[in-house]
């Protein structure tokens, strides 16, 4: 007998349409960069899934590299899903991806079709799963041509090893020519996945236009800028935190955490508790205040932390006043 998942687990999510394709996203999805690999506690991983699928979050995102070592996010995956979730497969959105770095030599990194086709095989053989449901692009390749990569996608679905397509970190030009190109070959961009903060706000400049044109989804990782963007960074940086974890492939760093990013957290903070929410919450419900939004993509190393953070749905509109405070202070 696998784990009893609660009855009422979509009662309280809710689920976004994607761009203007036929998928709904959970407006909280989880992702497992860090927290699942094998320096991790298997419990906790274990624990932190069961949870987010009884609030009813359907959608877990991973990619080849995701560990350490690259690869264990994947495969210590694959575990749990065989242990708790085989059986609920078709209620599931799990996606990967491939794009930077993986294995030595030309043909592990970046966007050729050789890597992109290798890397879902890899991906499928350590999750244990015969498909994923989005595969993605994971940054822009400046030197393959576009059309090589987006080929590459669309063989991918034709072969039924994803069911859709999406692209992660394009700027907005790049973007408009991927959709267009994707849309030639009959196979739709589904979604795009960039970075999106009160920290990190260059989708304002042109990518969410051009979503909203094409009718792309997005759904936006570290919205909490890897932790910053909660109480925990208000007085330094606590053990235990991911500012002190030392885990590299690009976590966050001590450095990162300024005395001018602290001063304007506690200047956040005092905003988040008048609207009645902790820092974390409101930073994720100022990112998805816009419906262009499908979904905040986020992560969390206890599952204490994704019952604070999902109570964001709770209240994600915001006054004028609000917004322009918020501005402010992050100018
Ligand atoms: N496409 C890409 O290139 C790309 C790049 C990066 C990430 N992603 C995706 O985005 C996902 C999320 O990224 P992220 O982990 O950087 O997201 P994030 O939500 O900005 O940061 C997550 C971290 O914030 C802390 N935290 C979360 N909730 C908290 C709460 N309620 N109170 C206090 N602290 C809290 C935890 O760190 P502590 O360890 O300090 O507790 C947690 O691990 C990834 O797993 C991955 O799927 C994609």
């Amino acid at each position: 007998m696998g784990y009893a998942f609660s009855e009422n687990r979509y009662d309280k999510m809710e689920y976004r349409r994607c761009g203007r394709s036929g998928l709904k996203l959970p407006a909280v999805s989880l992702g497992l960069w860090h927290n699942f690999g094998d320096i991790d506690r298997q419990e906790n991983a274990r624990d932190i899934l069961r949870l987010a699928f009884d609030k009813g979050i359907t959608h877990f995102d991973l990619a080849n590299n995701y560990g350490p070592p690259p690869g264990s996010a994947e495969e210590n995956f694959g575990k749990i899903f065989k242990q708790d979730f085989k059986d609920y497969r078709d209620e599931l959105i799990i996606s990967t991806k491939a794009g930077w770095g993986m294995w030595p030599g030309p043909y592990g990194d970046l966007g050729s079709r050789k890597y992109l086709i290798a890397s879902l095989d890899q991906s499928l053989k350590r999750m244990g799963l015969e498909y994923v449901d989005i595969f993605y692009h994971h940054r822009p390749d400046p030197d393959t041509p576009l059309e090589e990569s987006m080929r590459a996608l669309q063989q991918i679905v034709r072969q039924g090893k994803a069911l859709y397509v999406g692209i992660s970190s394009y700027h907005p030009d790049e973007t408009a020519k991927a959709v267009k190109i994707l849309r030639d070959l009959g196979t739709p961009c589904l979604i795009h996945q960039p970075k999106y903060s009160m920290f990190e706000r260059w989708i304002e400049d042109g990518l969410l236009d051009v979503l909203k044109k094409e009718g792309v989804g997005c759904i936006c990782f570290s919205p909490l800028a890897q932790g910053m963007l909660t109480d925990k960074y208000l007085n330094g940086i606590p053990e235990g935190s991911r500012a002190r974890s030392h885990r590299g492939n690009g976590a966050l760093e001590e450095s990162a955490v300024t005395p001018e990013k602290i001063g304007k957290l506690r200047k956040l903070n005092k905003i988040a508790g008048q609207r009645g929410q902790n820092l974390a919450q409101m930073a994720l419900s100022w990112v998805l205040r816009d419906p262009a939004v499908t979904s905040v993509l986020i992560g969390v190393s206890k599952p204490a932390q994704l019952t604070d953070s999902i109570r964001c749905l709770e209240n994600y509109t915001f006054s004028d006043e609000e917004i322009s405070a918020i501005d402010s202070i992050l100018r």
